[in-house]
């Protein structure tokens, strides 16, 4: 891996000497597959679940004691797409040897449906899914669980975005799943995903398949302490200064938010040797001024209610009661019943989540944004 220019990362897990701690969040994560349970990793969006989850990885493939298979299903939308993206890290991971594409994998994939041709332009192997793979989800994951099932070490997916499957139309995807998770129990499964609500709900109602069948792991912010050294120490090896003020500043307007935080840090330490509060602010303008085209067209997504109700919660949030007259009458949103429907619409998208019976924006920095408006 390339060394990056900027140590505050803002897309992907790049080396655990630009990851900040989570010490204990592994260590409990490596018990789990250590004594072979599973595990649903889940927390609001951006807080670092997909980090994570290759953290954890490098760690176990250092090892040498397991493989491991990164599955996201963010853009699959029903079980076939869903089977070509776990069959296409099958194949990215086993698929090439020293001299050509393994035989057995060949195999594998012409008995799931799936042909391997070739980029016309860069000559790489490309995967496809037969059409009719899709009418026999059952026996394509049999088959695939069947080849993990027999390596040699021990295999752990992680399938990501997994509320995802609620989305299938049609389709027991969550059964589905189920089985194949249950057909292969040497495979350990880490189920990870965004929305809190969808994810807590399939794991825990009685009726659904998915049902105590894992161990819930709700990840928390990354502690104000914890940030503090990290940052500090990134910027102290460049011979730059950032003081403990400035970080808690960044820290709680981010509302602990992993992303945000790193995302002011990276502008920071571009630009400034020695840091200053009002520094911190000018960044804060900056990225939400980037924002602006993408926030605009949230109002023309939403009712008008929907909108006010909205922007009422960014500016009031932390808000504990958004049915109170106060609060309706200060923000002048209408009889109770409708901010209710409006509410609900709201959390429905994951607009507002309700966090330890907060009411607040999802996304951090469009909260920022609209309180200003
Ligand atoms: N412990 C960490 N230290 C430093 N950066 C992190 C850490 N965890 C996540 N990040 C960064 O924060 C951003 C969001 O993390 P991500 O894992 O994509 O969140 P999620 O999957 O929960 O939506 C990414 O850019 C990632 O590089
Ligand atoms: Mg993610």
């Amino acid at each position: 891996m390339k060394e990056p220019f900027n140590p505050f990362i803002i897309n992907t897990y790049q080396g655990k000497e630009y990851f900040c701690n989570r010490e204990f969040e592994l260590k409990t994560l490596i018990s789990h597959i250590e004594n072979d349970r599973n595990v649903v990793l889940y927390a609001w969006r951006r807080l670092g679940k997909s980090a994570l989850i290759h953290r954890l990885f490098d760690e176990l493939e250092s090892s040498k004691n397991y493989e491991t298979l990164y599955i996201d299903l963010l853009a699959t939308q029903n079980i076939g797409e869903s089977i070509q993206s776990i069959s296409a890290a099958i194949y990215d991971k086993y698929g090439k040897t020293s001299n050509g594409i393994s035989a057995s994998i060949q195999k594998l994939m012409a008995s799931i449906g799936a042909t391997i041709s070739f980029n016309s332009l860069s000559g790489a192997p490309e995967l496809t899914l037969g059409v009719n793979n899709t009418k026999q989800p059952n026996q394509s994951l049999a088959a695939l669980g069947e080849f993990l099932a027999t390596r040699k070490k021990r295999v752990v997916i992680a399938i990501d975005e997994f509320q995802q499957i609620n989305d299938y139309q049609g389709e027991k995807a969550e059964a589905v799943f189920r089985s194949w998770v249950q057909q292969i129990p040497e495979v350990r499964f880490i189920f990870s995903g965004s929305h809190r609500t969808l994810m807590e709900a399939m794991f825990t109602e009685k009726k659904r398949p998915f049902y105590q069948s894992s161990m819930l792991e709700s990840l928390q912010p990354i502690s104000l302490e914890d940030y503090s050294e990290f940052i500090t120490q990134h910027f102290q090896v460049a011979k730059k200064k950032i003081e403990l003020d400035s970080i808690a500043k960044i820290y709680h307007w981010s509302r602990g938010q992993t992303y945000t935080v790193q995302l002011v840090c990276n502008h920071l330490y571009a630009k400034h040797n020695k840091v200053t509060n009002a520094d911190v602010d000018v960044v804060f303008d900056q990225i939400l001024v980037q924002q602006q085209a993408i926030y605009t067209n949230f109002q023309k997504m939403l009712t008008r209610t929907q909108w006010n109700v909205f922007r009422a919660i960014a500016k009031e949030e932390p808000l504990q009661n958004p049915l109170s007259k106060g609060f309706i009458q200060k923000y002048n949103l209408g009889a109770a019943s409708t901010v209710s429907t409006a509410l609900k619409a709201l959390e429905r998208l994951e607009l507002v989540i309700k966090d330890e019976e907060n009411y607040l924006v999802h996304e951090v920095q469009l909260a920022r944004w609209m309180a200003r408006i």
